[in-house]
């Protein structure tokens, strides 16, 4: 069986392209799994996952506990707003808590970037980040990815354009990286203000002017957008969408969205990271 390199999935930058892909591969099965009458495979029998969410998350972390179940391993849930965190526990007194209940992999929203790396430096289990900060959202970049690839045939040599707060956006980071291993031309386009300096030593392009960017992509993530080339491009957009502010309706419920799509293969995608990782469990 083939392997992936890490046995952490921290961020898309410590992934190498071969991984990418392997992930892509073990999402097609899982896609093709969970679009039967019986959604659930038994691989993950006895691994047990603890879903550690420090931030608020309506997707990812449905679509995490929706993977692990269909993957039949034992779940359990933390919210940090009902939990001892109130009460002064620090981050890692509270995951070597949870693990002594016999964990084996964490998946872990937190507001402090890099905290999924300091984590796996710190616990005995395998690490998923499911968005740190600022930083990375790795498993939101690859469902992005993976949902280009099913509508457009392939990434690499595909134009995309991500739009809006670059500076703040973790989504935009790991899709960033991701789409740059797989080979796919990038370009931001938003306020100078809200792009990072020097983003340009990522290998993408800067441009300020929307109606250029929407020209020149095939297409183009998380944005406001106009109509003019909604029959040529396709639009994505992570979640959760505020109407009317970055995104109008119009373009959020046209048929050229593929918004909801991103959601559906979030969960063949992190059934494919899950189990990969599982694999990884000494
Ligand atoms: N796309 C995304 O991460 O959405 P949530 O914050 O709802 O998980």
């Amino acid at each position: 069986m083939k392997e992936l390199s890490v046995s952490h999935l921290l961020g898309i930058k410590y992934l190498t392209t071969e991984d990418i892909e392997l992930i892509f591969e073990t999402a097609d099965h899982f896609k093709e799994v969970i679009n039967r009458p019986i959604k659930k495979v038994p691989s993950l029998r006895d691994i047990t996952i603890a879903n550690l969410f420090f931030e608020n998350s309506t997707r990812t972390r449905l679509s995490f506990e929706l993977a692990e179940k269909r993957l039949s391993a034992d779940v359990v849930n933390f919210s940090a707003a009902s939990s001892s965190v109130k009460k002064g526990e620090t981050l890692i007194d509270t995951v070597n808590n949870i693990l002594a209940m016999k964990v084996d992999m964490v998946v872990m929203r937190h507001p402090n970037p890099g905290a999924g790396i300091f984590l796996s430096k710190h616990v005995n289990a395998r690490i998923v980040n499911a968005g740190d900060g600022a930083h990375e959202h790795p498993t939101q970049a690859l469902l992005d990815a993976y949902s280009i690839r099913e509508s457009l045939g392939s990434v690499a040599g595909k134009k995309v354009a991500i739009v809006g707060d670059i500076l703040h956006s973790r989504v935009a980071l790991s899709n960033i990286f991701a789409l740059k291993k797989l080979g796919a031309e990038v370009t931001l386009c938003g306020p100078k203000t809200l792009i990072p300096k020097h983003i340009e030593s990522l290998g993408v392009h800067y441009e300020p002017s929307l109606e250029k960017t929407i020209q020149w992509c095939d297409a183009v993530n998380m944005l406001r957008v106009q109509n003019e080339r909604m029959s040529m491009i396709i639009v994505m957009h992570p979640g959760p969408i505020n109407r009317g502010v970055e995104i109008t309706s119009e373009v959020a419920d046209h048929p050229q969205a593929i918004i909801l799509d991103q959601v559906q293969n979030g969960v063949a995608i992190r059934m494919a990271v899950i189990y990969l990782l599982a694999a990884k469990i000494k």
